[in-house]
């Protein structure tokens, strides 16, 4: 059932109307804050300046009861095959799980799985990062380069940059995109005789990655790979013709979809940065928000009240976009991350039934890093006809003490962008005036450590299931993204063999003869 078939959303419509012409400002009575800001071990969520209050929050309490939401929950904890357009389970929690000591799939305990996977990856990690690992002459590793691209790069990528405090020696390096311009930038950066290759993919046929690593395969001898290569897949027969050694190959399951994957294997670049000990803190900070979304009634759920805003915006208000504004330079990739695990999950319109919905679905997901958005898009967020709820994300740690002033001016930034936001100010001249009454969501952490942003991730990670529930699509499947591959792949083989076919339309053909060119 979606959230339009229930009959507390009428009433939630109903009680809209009243509230949606309200200024925000208006919203905070006394208690207000008591309801909308949330201490979670050290990061703070601020809802207050948000288009909600008690009364909204109960009604889709209501709508929660109504939609059966707590079954919802448990049955993705439980590994059913919520995933049911590929039948998988979905089960990205139970690899960060510090309690359960059996998850059934398929008839098979997932659990001692996941801690064998996990001893391994131990054994590996530390042998690299000690300089027991040696490459083809015999000299200590001291550059990994991750191949992968989607879920197999952008939560590791992320992490790695935010956690640069807990780093060790090792350079690491991401290599995604087809371009031959990443490839060749890579390649001046680094020494292959010192270099470790982990190609991951969770498929083992996606055509950047398998490209990118078949390129820097043949740089080496074929006696050499092992010393050169590991991987991170489903697919071990794949990686096995591919040419990496049976020993090498580290497991992926297909109850772990590629863009909730940092937890597994595929997050391998992680624990090599910062070590096997801080990896394991991020995922018990990942398993403490899994217990509080689990077992916290919704009004205090910190997921649910944050999903809940996602709905009241793009199916009330109708906005089409939202914004992530990270105040410090180490989540400079979140905004990326965000936009692979909300849009290619919640950017959907079939149903569960199988019918074309009648309402939106996914928020469209952008975002930089705040004080540098400011001087460019904040203009259109303070004075444009569009609304963008805005998310606020700071550090209040300042890690570099010697500009602790500096620190100080940065979290001001935050804090006053998201006051004008909402307050505005007004002007007799039209064209100076701010009217205000624009919606922000503000988080702060303590500091940017390996629990904390654990914890963050999974929010993220149950905010994106959530909206699905309500909208009543499969958020784990990505069926989105196939033509475009497999038109590519027409078109790469027509305009090598200088034969374009006539399945082409005129545009199309006009754009293959340029590349014929
Ligand atoms: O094309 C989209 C996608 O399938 C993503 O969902 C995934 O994260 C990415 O490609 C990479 O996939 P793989 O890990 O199988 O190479």
């Amino acid at each position: 059932m979606n959230f339009k078939q229930t009959k507390t959303w009428s009433q939630i419509q109903d009680y809209f109307q009243s509230i949606k012409d309200k200024n925000l400002i208006e919203f905070f009575d006394k208690k207000r804050l008591d309801y909308t800001t949330f201490d979670f071990n050290g990061i703070y969520f601020d809802f207050s300046k948000n288009y909600i209050d008690k009364k909204l929050i109960d009604l889709f309490v209501s709508l929660a009861e109504e939609i059966d939401l707590s079954r919802a929950i448990e049955e993705m904890f439980q590994g059913k095959k919520i995933n049911f357009t590929e039948n998988r389970a979905v089960l990205h929690t139970a690899l960060r799980s510090q309690s359960a000591t059996e998850i059934i799939v398929d008839n098979k305990n997932i659990i001692p799985l996941i801690h064998q996977t996990n001893k391994k990856i131990k054994r590996f990690t530390k042998k690299v990062i000690d300089g027991q690992w040696k490459g083809f002459t015999g000299k200590k590793i001291t550059d990994i380069v991750n191949i992968g691209i989607g879920g197999s790069e952008l939560g590791p990528k992320m992490i790695v940059r935010a956690l640069k405090p807990y780093r060790n020696h090792l350079n690491i390096h991401y290599l995604s995109n087809i371009d031959p311009n990443q490839l060749d930038e890579l390649s001046e950066k680094i020494d292959i005789e010192t270099t470790l290759f982990i190609i991951v993919s969770k498929s083992f046929s996606t055509i950047e990655t398998l490209t990118n690593a078949k390129s820097l395969q043949k740089i080496y001898h074929k006696n050499f790979i092992a010393k050169h290569f590991v991987t991170v897949s489903t697919q071990v027969e794949k990686a096995v013709e591919f040419g990496i050694a049976p020993e090498n190959i580290f497991p992926m399951w297909d109850w772990v979809g590629g863009r909730f994957s940092l937890w597994s294997p595929a997050g391998i670049s992680i624990p090599l940065a910062i070590g096997f000990d801080n990896f394991q803190k991020l995922l018990k900070g990942a398993y403490q928000i899994d217990e509080h979304f689990r077992k916290t009634k919704f009004k205090e759920n910190i997921p649910f009240i944050a999903s809940i805003l996602s709905i009241i915006y793009n199916n009330l208000f109708e906005f089409e976009t939202e914004t992530y504004i990270p105040y410090t330079e180490k989540l400079k990739y979140l905004p990326d991350f965000l936009q692979q695990l909300l849009m290619e999950s919640n950017g959907k319109s079939i149903d569960k039934q199988g019918d074309k919905v009648n309402y939106q679905t996914g928020q469209i997901v952008w975002g930089n890093i705040g004080t540098n958005a400011q001087h460019s898009f904040f203009q259109l967020l303070h004075q444009g006809t569009k609304k963008v709820p805005v998310h606020f994300i700071g550090e209040l740690k300042n890690t570099y003490t010697s500009f602790s002033t500096q620190h100080l001016m940065l979290l001001s930034n935050m804090i006053a962008q998201a006051e004008a936001l909402m307050k505005g100010e007004k002007n007799e001249n039209h064209y100076k005036n701010f009217e205000g009454n624009r919606p922000s969501t503000t988080i702060l952490f303590d500091e940017i450590k390996p629990e904390y942003l654990g914890s963050l991730i999974a929010y993220f990670e149950h905010i994106t299931f959530l909206q699905g529930i309500f909208w009543d699509i499969n958020s784990f499947d990505q069926f989105g993204v196939e033509l475009g591959k497999k038109l590519a792949q027409k078109i790469y083989s027509e305009t090598k063999e200088m034969n374009i076919s006539n399945t082409h339309d005129p545009s199309t053909k006009f754009l293959m003869k340029k590349l014929m060119e």
